[in-house]
């Protein structure tokens, strides 16, 4: 094989984690060689945040990654998030000059498009001189060990073959398909025989059986700010954040967030007033007040849904001073407590992010590589380290890729 052919290490995959692993690889000196299928660069930071990628998130503690990650142990990127932090990302951006604000909740957005992140990142990998192939598809990928314990991993391409000691997997999840996304890093996680967590659609809407939404289908396009809840006891989870109605479920933030803990099967509770007393308010109404209880119930929630919520229920088609006080506390558990099953989500078109992957007991968590298989890394989406919605998952990716570049 030529040296035109020979790289120290073959990265695969030139999303978020690729493209900063191969551009610090490559500032140490190292010969890198980035491959990805695509056509486009970088296509999901393209769309992120809105187009203007919320690229960090300020609230991460490093030394509680539980509080911001989800997976079968969130403590995994405890040390990877330790050494390279948001503010060291923020610092970055800001030496390319790239301008930002924060929205909420310590959440990191350019005020400018997107594309000044890949541009960034572009810049990096060419300091560094990274070699790209683009679009480049890979057919195999073998492993092979010289007696002396040289290692090489031969990766046959649509561009020809090529080999490298080092094999860095930064293919991402399955979410939108549409932008290239694909299985690549399953599959070779199982060729080298490593366990992968299976993989669900996360930070993605959820969906309810068509009968019994079509009393809600109407609320279509409402958004409020609610609290949500999902499991039980030590399981449990909850966001007070936005919540919107679409038409086949539900959405927003809160949603989005929630759908990450959310097991098949099991209720969501919301709370469509918090911080209100909806019981002692209406109690309190019913006292001074003639007006229909949708009214008065409006003056609490969004007017549709109060409309929603009393329609269909002749106990409160009726002045609120006249309402029974078992009607007015039913009515009051159903905004603070809406308990509704879903059906399942709006799967991998429209989930943000993929649960599960490969499973981090197979993985070091100060280099990312494979502790049966040497040379091999995972990092990034790949991996079963699922952030929250607000910037976690690329501080993940720019984490996971900067401790695997530092240990090649
Ligand atoms: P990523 O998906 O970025 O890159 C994988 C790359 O591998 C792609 O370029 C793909 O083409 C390539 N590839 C796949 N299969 C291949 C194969 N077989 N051969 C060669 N190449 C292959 N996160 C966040 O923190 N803030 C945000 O604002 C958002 N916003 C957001 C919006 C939307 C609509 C989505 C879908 C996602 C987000 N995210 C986000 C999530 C974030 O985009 C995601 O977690 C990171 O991009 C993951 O980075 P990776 O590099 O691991 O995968």
């Amino acid at each position: 094989m030529s040296d035109a052919t020979q790289f120290d290490v073959v990265v695969i995959g030139a999303g978020a984690a690729g493209l900063f692993c191969a551009a610090q690889a490559g500032q140490r000196g190292l010969k890198v060689l980035l491959i990805d299928h695509s056509e486009r660069i970088a296509e999901k930071i393209r769309i992120s945040g809105g187009g203007r990628c919320n690229f960090t998130n300020r609230d991460l503690d490093p030394r509680a990654p539980q509080k911001h990650f989800v997976g079968e142990n969130p403590n995994f990127c405890r040390s990877a998030l330790s050494r390279y932090t948001a503010q060291q990302f923020i610092a970055l951006v800001d030496r390319h000059g790239i301008a930002h604000h924060e929205k909420h909740k310590g959440q990191l957005f350019c005020d400018g498009p997107s594309q000044q992140i890949i541009n960034m990142l572009l810049a990096e990998c060419a300091d560094g001189g990274v070699i790209h192939w683009q679009p480049c598809s890979v057919k195999s990928v073998a492993y092979s060990a010289a007696d002396g314990g040289a290692r090489r991993y031969q990766v046959d391409t649509s561009r020809g073959p090529v080999a490298a000691p080092n094999l860095v997997i930064a293919t991402g999840g399955l979410s939108i398909p549409q932008l290239g996304a694909s299985d690549f890093g399953y599959r070779i996680a199982r060729q080298f025989d490593l366990e992968v967590i299976p993989p669900r659609p996360a930070l993605v809407p959820l969906t309810f059986a068509g009968e019994g939404w079509a009393p809600y289908a109407g609320l279509a396009g409402l958004a409020l700010p609610v609290q949500i809840e999902t499991g039980a006891k030590k399981e449990r989870m909850a966001f007070l954040e936005d919540l919107l109605f679409t038409h086949r479920g539900l959405s927003g933030p809160a949603v989005l967030q929630i759908s990450s803990y959310w097991k098949e099967g099991t209720p969501l509770t919301i709370d469509f007033a918090p911080g209100t007393d909806v019981a002692a308010a209406l109690g309190e109404a019913k006292a001074r007040s003639r007006k229909r209880i949708g009214n008065e119930l409006a003056t609490l929630v969004p007017s549709r849904l109060a409309d929603a919520w009393v329609d269909g229920e002749p106990a409160l088609q009726r002045p609120i001073n006249e309402a029974a006080d078992r009607a007015l506390q039913a009515l009051a558990e159903r905004i603070e407590r809406w308990q509704i099953t879903p059906a399942g989500t709006e799967g991998y078109k429209k989930a943000e992010v993929t649960a599960g992957g490969v499973d981090t007991r197979e993985l070091s968590s100060q280099t990312m590589e494979s502790r049966k298989q040497p040379g091999l890394h995972f990092i990034g989406e790949v991996v079963d380290v699922t952030g929250w919605l607000g910037g976690y998952n690329f501080q993940w990716a720019w984490a996971s890729a900067f401790a695997c570049a530092a240990a090649l």
